[in-house]
Parts: C-alpha cells; sequence; structure tokens
C-alpha cells in the first residue's frame, strides 16, 4: 500500500449494508480509486482471472487482501486502510454484523463514521433498517449512505430520490441525521472517487468528498478517567499493571481508586512498550502503571480518580440488540462483558422489546419472558456481582457491553440512565492520609457463618409513631430465628454518641449520617441492624442510603398520624412540645417529610405491632427467593 500520506489524521471507519449489497465490490473500487492498493495487485488477479478464464471481479480483491492480511501477523498490516487527499482511513473489519457488534462494544475499534450500503434496485431491506438502527443504538453520529447498483435501475434519478425519502425518515426516526445519501455504481466506480458520466444529474460529491466531511472526534482525554485493567504481570514484587486508557488522563502521583472494591493506591511510573517515557498518559494509549503501595488488583478493575468514579452496582438499565440463535430469557444465566470485566448476570425486568426492523413494540403475551433474534429491548439486568460501568451517553467505552450465551456473543447493548446512586468517595473526609483498612475475614466469610448477610431496616416515623416498640419485637424475632440482629435507637445513641447534638437541621443531619456509618460497620461485622430515629429529612435518609451498600437499605415509613402519636404521647413530649417547653419538635415545630418510595410502609393505626413485624419478615424472605441476598 502506498505510504504517502499527507497528515497523519486518521479515521476509523465502518461499511454495514445487506449481505448482497456489494460492500465487498465497493471496498475494492474505493482502494483502487484512492490509489492506495499495493503496486500491480490489480494487475495480478487480473491476469489470475484471464487464466482462469472467468471475469474480474472487485470483491476477489478484497478477498485476497484480507487473506493476505489473515496470514501476515505483524502490527502494521492488521488493519486495511486507504487514503484520501484529506486523511487516512481505517476500515474496520465488519463481516457481520455480530462481529461488528462485538468489536464496538469491546471498544477494540470503535468506529467514529459509517458508510451504510442499500442497493437501488432492491431498495430499503429490513436488514437496511436494523443496520440503522444498530448504529444509531452505537451512537454514531457520522454516517453517509451509499445508493449502489444505480447502474442496475438505469441511473435513475427518481429512484434515487425515492430510496433517500424513505430511507431518510426510517433514520429520523431513530435519531439519526446522515451527513449525506450519494449515488454510486461501485462496478463501475460511478461517484467513488470520480464522478464518472454516467449520473450527470448528481450535483452532490463522490463518497471520498463525502468521507472528508466527517469530522476526527477529539480524544477523551478531558473526559474523566477510565483505565480498565487487562492484565497485572508480576515480577518479584513488582506489580505491572496493563490496560489501555479508554478517556482521561493519568499522571504519575495520581490516587488511582480501582473500582469495584474501592482499594486505592497511587502510581509511581507509567511503563511503556516504546522506549519513550512520560510521567503523562492519555485517553487511547495501551499502558502499565506500577503503584506505590502493593494492593491486590485483578484483570477487570477500573481505575478512576477519586472526583469521577464510576457506578458501581448489581443493577443496570440497557438498551440491548439480541442476535442471538435462541431468545435471551428471564431466569437465564448469561455472561456480561463490560470493558476488561467479566460477570454472570440475569434479566431482572424486561421494560419493552422492538422490532429492529419496524420500531413496532413486540406485543406478545409472553413479551416479559423473553427478547427475540434482531429484537430491540430496554431492560434491566441484574449482575452476580458489583460491575463499574457508565452511561454510555457520557462515556461510551465503560457504557457499552455484550451479552455472552454459552461461548457466543448474543448481543450487545449501551447503559441508560436510571437515576443510579453516585459514590461520594472521601467527599467528607478532612485528611488525604487515611485509608480503609480491609481484614482478612470478609463480609462474604461471615455471611456464609450467619446464613445471612448483613443489612439495615431503617425505620422512619414520628416521635410516638411505634418505631422502637417494632424495632425490639423484630430484634427478638429474628434473634430466636438464628439471625444475628442488633437495634439502634435514637434515644440510646443520643446519651452517648449523638449526646453532643441538639435536633436543629444541621445536627439531625449530623446524627443520620453517624448512626448511617455505625450501621455500616454493623453490617460488615455481619449484622441485621434495625434502627429506630425519626430522621425526618428525605435528603438525610437518601445520605443514609448512599452510606449503606447497595440493595441492603430497607426504608420502612412507620406511619401513623399525628393525632395518633400525640394521643399515645409515650414519653408526654408532645405536651411539653404544644406547651413550648420543647424546640423544634417534629410534627409540632418541625417537619417531618414522608418517604415517597419506602421499601415497606406500616400503618401502626391498623396494624399491631406483631403484624408490622411479620410484614417486615416476610419482605425479607421474599427478596430472599428473588435474589438470594436476603436473610
Ligand atoms: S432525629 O430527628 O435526629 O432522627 P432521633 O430519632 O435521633 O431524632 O431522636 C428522637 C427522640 O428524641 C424522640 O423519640 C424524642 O424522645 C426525643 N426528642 C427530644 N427532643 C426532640 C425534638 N425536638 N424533636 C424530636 N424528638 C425529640
Amino acid at each position: 500500500m502506498s505510504t504517502n500520506t499527507l497528515t497523519n489524521e486518521q479515521l476509523k471507519i465502518v461499511i454495514v449494508g445487506h449481505v448482497d449489497h456489494g460492500k465487498s465490490t465497493f471496498v475494492g473500487r474505493l482502494f483502487h480509486d484512492t490509489g492506495s492498493l499495493p503496486e500491480g495487485k490489480l494487475e495480478q488477479l487480473q491476469a489470475i482471472a484471464e487464466r482462469r478464464g472467468v471475469p474480474f471481479e472487485w470483491a476477489n480483491l478484497m478477498d485476497a487482501l484480507q487473506s493476505e492480511r489473515d496470514q501476515n501477523i505483524t502490527i502494521d498490516t492488521a488493519q486495511i486502510w486507504f487514503q484520501t487527499r484529506k486523511r487516512q482511513y481505517v476500515i474496520i473489519d465488519a463481516p457481520g454484523h455480530k462481529e461488528f457488534l462485538k468489536n464496538m462494544v469491546t471498544g477494540a475499534s470503535s468506529a467514529q463514521a459509517a458508510l451504510l450500503l442499500i442497493d437501488a434496485h432492491e431498495g430499503v431491506q429490513e436488514q437496511s433498517r436494523r443496520h440503522g438502527y444498530l448504529l444509531s443504538m452505537l451512537g454514531i453520529r457520522q454516517l453517509a449512505v451509499l445508493v449502489n447498483k444505480m447502474d442496475l435501475v438505469g441511473y435513475s434519478e427518481a429512484r434515487f430520490n425515492q430510496i433517500e425519502t424513505e430511507y431518510r425518515a426510517f433514520l429520523k426516526s431513530v435519531g439519526l441525521e446522515p451527513q449525506g445519501f450519494v449515488p454510486i455504481a461501485a462496478k463501475h466506480g460511478d461517484n467513488i472517487a470520480n464522478r464518472g458520466a454516467n449520473m450527470p444529474w448528481w450535483q452532490g460529491g463522490t463518497v471520498t468528498q463525502t468521507l472528508d466531511r466527517f469530522e476526527v472526534a477529539h480524544p477523551a482525554e478531558n473526559q474523566p478517567l477510565r483505565f480498565p485493567i487487562q492484565d497485572v504481570y508480576r515480577f518479584d514484587e513488582r506489580r505491572i499493571l496493563a490496560g489501555r486508557i479508554e478517556s482521561g488522563t493519568l499522571k504519575v502521583g495520581d490516587r488511582l481508586m480501582f473500582s469495584p472494591g474501592n482499594k486505592s493506591s497511587t502510581v509511581k511510573t507509567i511503563e511503556r512498550w516504546s522506549s519513550l517515557s512520560s510521567d503523562v498518559a492519555q485517553a487511547g494509549e495501551s499502558i502499565g502503571v506500577t503503584l506505590t503501595e502493593q494492593i491486590f488488583v485483578e484483570r477487570g478493575a477500573v481505575a478512576a480518580l477519586d472526583n469521577a468514579l464510576p457506578f458501581e452496582l448489581t443493577h443496570f438499565k440497557a438498551r440491548l440488540f439480541w442476535l442471538g440463535r435462541n431468545p435471551l430469557t428471564k431466569g437465564k444465566a448469561y455472561k456480561v462483558k463490560l470493558a476488561t470485566q467479566e460477570a454472570e448476570c440475569s434479566i431482572e425486568t424486561i421494560h419493552r422489546v422492538i422490532d429492529s426492523a419496524t420500531l413496532e413494540t413486540v406485543s406478545r403475551r409472553e413479551k416479559e419472558i423473553f427478547v427475540g433474534r434482531n429484537e430491540v429491548a430496554e431492560l434491566t439486568f441484574k449482575i452476580k456481582r458489583p460491575l463499574a460501568f457508565d452511561l454510555h451517553d457520557a462515556l461510551p467505552s465503560t457504557g457499552r457491553f455484550v451479552i455472552v450465551d454459552g461461548f457466543e456473543v448474543a448481543g450487545g447493548g449501551i447503559i441508560v440512565d436510571d437515576d443510579y446512586p453516585r459514590r461520594t468517595a472521601g467527599e467528607n473526609i478532612k485528611s488525604d492520609n487515611i485509608y480503609w483498612s480491609h481484614g482478612k475475614v470478609t463480609p462474604a466469610h461471615r455471611a456464609n457463618r450467619n446464613g445471612h448477610p448483613g443489612g439495615v431496616i431503617w425505620l422512619t416515623g414520628l416521635s410516638g409513631s411505634g418505631k422502637s416498640t417494632i424495632a425490639s419485637e423484630l430484634e427478638r424475632e429474628l434473634f430466636n430465628l438464628g439471625k444475628q440482629a442488633f437495634v439502634l435507637d435514637g434515644d440510646n445513641i443520643r446519651h452517648g454518641l449523638c449526646s453532643d447534638l441538639t435536633f436543629s437541621p444541621q445536627d439531625r443531619r449530623e446524627n443520620i449520617r453517624r448512626v448511617s456509618e455505625l450501621t455500616k460497620l454493623f453490617m460488615e461485622a455481619g449484622f441485621i441492624v434495625i434502627t429506630a430515629f425519626i430522621s425526618p429529612y428525605r435528603a438525610d435518609r437518601d445520605l443514609a442510603r448512599k452510606i449503606i451498600p447497595e440493595g441492603r437499605f430497607v426504608e420502612t415509613y412507620v406511619n401513623a398520624p399525628i393525632e395518633i402519636c400525640e394521643q399515645r404521647d409515650p414519653k408526654g413530649l408532645y405536651a411539653k412540645a404544644r406547651a413550648q417547653e420543647i424546640k423544634e419538635f417534629t410534627g409540632v415545630s418541625a417537619p417531618y417529610e414522608p418517604p415517597l418510595k419506602p421499601e415497606i410502609e406500616l400503618p401502626t393505626n391498623q396494624l399491631t405491632a406483631t403484624e408490622c413485624v411479620t410484614r417486615i419478615l416476610e419482605y425479607l424472605h421474599l427478596r430472599d427467593a428473588e435474589d438470594s441476598i436476603s436473610i
């Protein structure tokens, strides 16, 4: 291939189209017409065809290049590229859309632009629509549509216009606006790199002119750092963590936080395969790093900076394209691959299933239980262990994933927003020089011995609503069932740990923060904690939810009308509050904000304490059946 590159600029493109719409011919022609073929290659193939007495096919040219490439394993020839006056283009190998999807999703080769072929004679096919949908889903915003085989329709302008109108409307409905439609006849070279004489009516540009109008995306170096670890190499005491920086910038001295697991350490050196050395590495670079403190990190961990961490959860919501021979089925276990992470997953909820060609919502009765081939679904996955991820809109490379069924990549998709709780690592920590120390006995070990993991039943409600009564009954029940349970009660805690706090909004917040941290420690120790605090502010309870490990916070609204609480007045405090002997008394002179979506609600003016306890136990067992993480 010629090497007279004019600029260093490079754009990765993907070429998609229906199998018979002339992709190979087009690519062969494109290489030839842009002068990108190796010297003598064309003549060599023409001679072979002549000797065999068969017509020369442009498509054969690509096959020949491809097989040469396959035999040659050096890095330089691992990609097929051609060039125009403006820049170099790399074609991402996409023999089928499954490979394409896999390439896109694993990030090995994210295309920045796409050319989509449609056969002028056959027109817009089901597959053309599916491809369009796939491109839109994967966030490829630069697209040109090539209406090929114009020779077969007599170079008809009307036919071209008809296809353009139809397909443009489809693309619009999936949120894509193509940069252009170009009528071409790949076999004859019309409008590839040269205009040719067959379509004088065409005033638009050629394919190469259209390509040159695409923009090279800015490197993602200003975005939050994401450095997924591919491998850990051990040399004596030294460990090198190797991977590709997907976004952001990494510097020697940076404090890295590894997700999942929240281990942190500082970058000591950046190692490169080439001899160039620098203390800074940026998005797109494959590097190794060594750390100042040796921590246990494995393939799959994602390094980020403290101020912009990925989500780290056991569920995510996604838009998924399913290509598997077998449907994606509820109740079955799959493997999710995201960046370098792999984990077992299954469907939690299927929200919607769409046919990717008609864009119609599939209304089959069983739609809740499977997603069929070539369907797109909006669904929530649950994962066996926490996964570090981002929203695809924000950080594409850690926001897309593939699903493996058996040994096959059977689908892929992108992660969409679902109001995920953000981690606030170190937000309130005054000193930088403290690290979480990990014991040798993990929460999993304790959960195993106890027969249940830690958790918290967070009772909230007015003074006198029944929190303490329910808490102590529940504690006794759980204890009798052989569980580790412990009550943290407002009045008790305010005798010691929080004896310095008043009932001002700020102090209540601090009260809840301390209690949440305490609860978290108790949970690590393997306990089911039952808390009985008024915790009147929603924001404070949300803070508690954030502090407690994901999915283990059971907000329980102990709901009794204020009149009832006031009648009960077990400590005589309402009377004092009415007499203005107590200031800022909840329900009288300070607000109570009821939970909007509590996990459990207990109307204590209708239920006895025993009934309330039964409800909580039922809830815990219900969750047990669903995802086996409860008691
Ligand atoms: S919270 O608002 O900070 O969550 P917490 O549950 O710890 O309150 O403490 C509430 C208990 O403190 C009540 O059960 C009551 O016995 C007592 N108390 C004393 N003064 C007040 C007050 N101004 N408002 C509410 N509770 C009060």
